[in-house]
């Protein structure tokens, strides 16, 4: 079957790793179903698996990808939660020390076929397209746990999204706005300031800009470039809610900033099942739509990883098998 997939990782140059072809068929085991993918989302991990990190030699070749909406094998629409946790595991699967994220582990999902748990597939919503709902998994539901269960923020605060046009960041900007908080991001360039707003920010700044109050909250996923900046703009006692580090793992500590104005510094993961199945009910009450800069062929996937590599992308990119 045809995929997108990872035999030699390329720390330096991670799209000279990318391999679009065909692989062998998904053998699910015991208590696993296979799902035929009609649409399935990019990710920065699948940046990162090219890149090796997360993926050790003997588990290649690896098929990317966390994100998936297909048809199960008795013909219902799903989504496939990615996070797979232990068979033995119960509660908040993000918190099993031995779970894997699909693509990981187990092959992953920019395929034509995935195999999954069949206690991670969740009824896609009726009106919710397969390439609006291969978009939740990953992104949408990090953007939806830091936002509202990790930050438990409410309405009428206001939160800092570093990062204005990512998957992570869209959704972020959307999901607040659409809960009543006042959404504030900054972004690299004027025009992805102005797609910020678009998607529902209340301001937008340029990265490192004062701001005109202190925020209640950041949504950090940018690390190094950003982190001394989301730790000047919170407000004593505020939140860092951190869930990644795309420009680097190794930001300046600050440490008399956090304990003198008692900030906050939360670490974010995905999300559980059940956040997944709040997600989709807040995007059907709401309508709010995922923002997709592109739906392209899998075979055409690697028009998608460069556009995502050279940071050009407003929202996500979604492809159909
Ligand atoms: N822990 C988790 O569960 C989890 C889940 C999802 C994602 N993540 C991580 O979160 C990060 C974002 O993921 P994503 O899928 O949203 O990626 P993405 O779509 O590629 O978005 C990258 C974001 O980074 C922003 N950015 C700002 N300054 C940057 C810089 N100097 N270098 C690179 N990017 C910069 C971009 O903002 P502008 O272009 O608007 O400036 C954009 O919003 C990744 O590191 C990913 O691994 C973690």
């Amino acid at each position: 079957m045809l995929c997108a997939y990872v035999s030699s990782p390329n720390p330096q140059s991670p799209l000279d790793a990318l391999e679009v072809g065909d692989r062998p068929e998904p053998e699910p085991p015991e208590g696993w179903v296979t799902v035929e993918v009609k649409a399935a989302s990019l990710n920065h991990h699948d940046i990162w698996s090219l890149r090796g990190v997360g993926l050790a030699e003997e588990q290649m070749p690896m098929i990317l990808g966390c994100d998936a909406a297909g048809i199960d094998p008795d013909g219902n629409e799903v989504i496939v939660h990615a996070v797979i946790s232990g068979e033995s595991w119960r509660g908040d699967e993000t918190l099993d020390p031995k779970r894997s994220l699909l693509s990981e582990k187990h092959q992953g999902t920019l395929a034509e076929r995935v195999a999954v748990p069949a206690r991670n597939l969740v009824a896609k919503p009726e009106g919710m397209s397969f390439e609006q709902a291969a978009c939740l998994p990953t992104a949408w539901l990090t953007a939806y746990r830091m936002l509202f269960v990790t930050g438990d923020l409410a309405p009428g605060q206001t939160v800092l999204v570093q990062g204005a046009t990512g998957g992570v960041a869209s959704a972020a900007i959307k999901l607040g706005a659409a809960a009543g908080l006042r959404v504030w991001v900054t972004s690299r360039t004027e025009e992805k300031r102005e797609r910020g707003l678009g998607l529902g920010a209340s301001a937008a700044f340029e990265p490192g800009a004062r701001l005109p109050e202190r925020v209640d909250a950041v949504l950090e996923t940018v690390g190094e470039a950003t982190w001394a900046h989301s730790l000047r703009s919170l407000k004593p006692g505020g939140k860092l809610v951190v869930s990644g580090a795309t420009s680097g793992m190794n930001p300046p500590a600050e440490l008399p900033r956090i304990f003198f104005l008692q900030l906050q510094i939360l670490g974010s993961t995905m999300g559980s099942k059940d956040e997944l199945e709040r997600l989709m009910r807040f995007c059907s009450e709401h309508d709010v739509e995922p923002e997709i800069d592109r739906v392209l062929p899998l075979a055409e996937a690697r028009e998608g990883f460069a556009a995502m590599e050279a940071g050009e992308l407003v929202g996500k990119v979604v492809f159909q098998p």
